[in-house]
């Protein structure tokens, strides 16, 4: 594969593609710059980056300096960044710690004991056409690890836990190995981070990590459905308040953040938040909105050519990604429509494929957000009826069952979603569906969590853009029209008004 002076993998066709250079930055890639990918390296040099390498290419140089600070000095770093959450919501993390609880100091400055505080780590990737945090796990896990470390010195933190999904047994075994290399070189452990290094708090932070392996359960990947299963139970979400930044794990104030998004944190710390917003682009819709700034993986996969995990600066148009880093659509089709980022976050249609990969796409295009900027892309051949099935089949098995509009109303769009692919449906269904649809999720209110959310933005979004596909696999509703002619008209109204 030929590759650009400057590490830039040229395009296919062996030119070295301008829209290619404009996406490169000046620095390189930021998140995979130990792991080769495109559009930056070759992918086949990729290999596990032990301790040693990691310490050799800058490596934990962020936890030092980070240290070298106040605690709220990191935090702020990480709000000037506008670093926000790639978990899928996208809530700024900076300001996310904020609402832990604040420590009284005494005369002298120095903070009261904060007592065990926790961080939970989201490894859980469970949502469908999601490959992004796998990546940093196999191949950089330090990388991860001391985003671990940055993030607990910010929130006074002592214990992390990463929670990854039970399929993940080589991404756990990575990181389980990286972590007894981390507590060997004393980042972890009793002493405090780095050897117990002196911080700018007052003597040395300690924090404990490790790994907990899910059961593979796509709710434990939301928030608080995670932490009960980290406290062994099923994992059922709670109802919010209280919030976890207050009373989380073991009823104790716990940050949760995505895998991802704890990696950016080093390269921010080490350059300053200034610099991250020099990538990705401010919200286009407005000044008070969060821009979208940094770089973003981006997983993509489905009908292109050459699916994969590309890091990308945030604002990068869809068929940008699909036409250059992918090669197209695969048997020169054309595009129909791409699930944004994630099933939960409803689809493209087939004129939205210039939409921009940035957090604004929600209120841009109509789908419920970026979710995981990994999109599924569908070619012009899909039955985008089998597509509204097959994920609204996933809700149906995936809903905890709590709440009875996501438990009931996953079930019942599953068996209209099947009934018009099959062809017993009517028209009316049709307006069911999308009755059921609209009024389920935690945003009309009715449910605990954001499932029903996904549920909705999926089948809701997929019926609104394709709706003619779906019309033509339904029989008429006949509606019953008493129709009277000539002298018996007076009576029948008549009647019809009386009774
Ligand atoms: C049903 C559901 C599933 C979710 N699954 C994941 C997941 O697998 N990984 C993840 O990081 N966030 C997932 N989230 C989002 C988390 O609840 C939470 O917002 C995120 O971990 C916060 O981290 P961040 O702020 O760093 O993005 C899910 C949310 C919902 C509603
Ligand atoms: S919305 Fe669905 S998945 Fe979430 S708590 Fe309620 S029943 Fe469970």
């Amino acid at each position: 594969m030929p590759f650009h002076p400057n590490g830039l993998t040229s395009a296919p066709s062996g030119k070295v593609n301008p829209r290619l250079d404009a996406l490169a930055h000046a620095g390189g890639p930021i998140l995979t710059k130990r792991i080769p990918s495109w559009p930056y390296a070759d992918p086949k040099d990729r290999h596990v980056v032990s301790y040693d390498e990691y310490v050799k290419t800058a490596g934990y140089v962020g936890l030092r300096k980070a240290i070298a600070l106040k605690p709220d000095a990191v935090t702020e770093e990480v709000k000037k960044s506008v670093l926000r959450g790639r978990g899928g919501a996208g809530f700024p993390t900076g300001l996310k710690w904020t609402f832990l609880p604040k420590l009284a100091t005494d005369d002298q400055g120095r903070e009261a004991d904060p007592g065990v505080r926790y961080l939970a780590i989201n490894a859980d990737e469970s949502e469908p056409g999601t490959f992004k945090d796998r990546l940093l796990m196999d191949f950089d896990p330090h990388l991860l690890l001391e985003g671990i470390a940055i993030c607990a010195y910010a929130c006074r933190i002592s214990r992390a836990y990463i929670f990854i999904r039970g399929e993940y047994h080589h991404q756990a075994h990575v990181l389980e190995e990286a972590i007894k290399e981390a507590y060997a070189h004393g980042i972890f452990g009793p002493r405090g981070l780095l050897n117990g290094a002196d911080t700018a708090r007052g003597g040395p932070w300690a924090v404990e990590c490790h790994v907990h392996r899910g059961a593979g359960a796509y709710i434990c990947g939301e928030e608080t459905g995670l932490l009960e299963a980290l406290e062994g139970k099923r994992g059922w979400p709670r109802i919010k308040p209280p919030f976890p930044a207050v009373k989380g794990l073991f009823g104790r104030p716990t940050i949760i953040n995505n895998v991802e998004t704890l990696a950016h944190l080093p390269s921010i710390i080490e350059f300053g938040g200034e610099w991250f917003t020099k990538h990705g682009s401010p919200s286009t819709l407005g000044p008070n909105v969060p821009g979208s700034f940094g770089t973003k993986l981006m997983g993509v996969s489905g009908h292109v050519n050459r699916p994969g995990c590309f890091e990308l600066e945030l604002g990068v148009p869809l068929r940008v990604l699909v036409e250059e880093l992918c090669g197209g659509i695969r048997k020169g089709r054309k595009f129909k429509g791409a699930i944004a980022g994630g099933v939960s976050m409803g689809i493209l249609g087939p004129d939205q494929y210039d939409a921009e990969m940035d957090f604004d796409i929600g209120r841009k295009y109509n789908v419920l957000g970026l979710g995981t900027a990994c999109p599924t892309v569908f070619d012009d051949q899909t039955d985008m009826v089998a597509v509204a099935r097959n994920i609204s089949r996933f809700f149906k098995h995936e809903s905890c069952g709590q709440c009875t509009p996501c438990r009931e109303g996953s079930g019942w769009l599953f068996q209209l979603m099947s009934r018009i692919e099959e062809g017993n449906a009517k028209t009316k269904d049709l307006d069911l569906a999308l009755e059921i649809a609209t009024s389920m999720g935690s945003m009309p209110g009715t449910t605990i969590c954001g499932l029903a959310d996904g549920n909705n933005w999926a089948v809701r979004t997929i019926m609104n853009k394709y709706w003619s596909e779906f019309e033509k696999k339904v029989k008429p509703t006949f509606v019953p029209v008493k129709v009277s002619i000539g002298a018996n008209a007076k009576r029948a109204v008549s009647a019809g008004a009386n009774g």
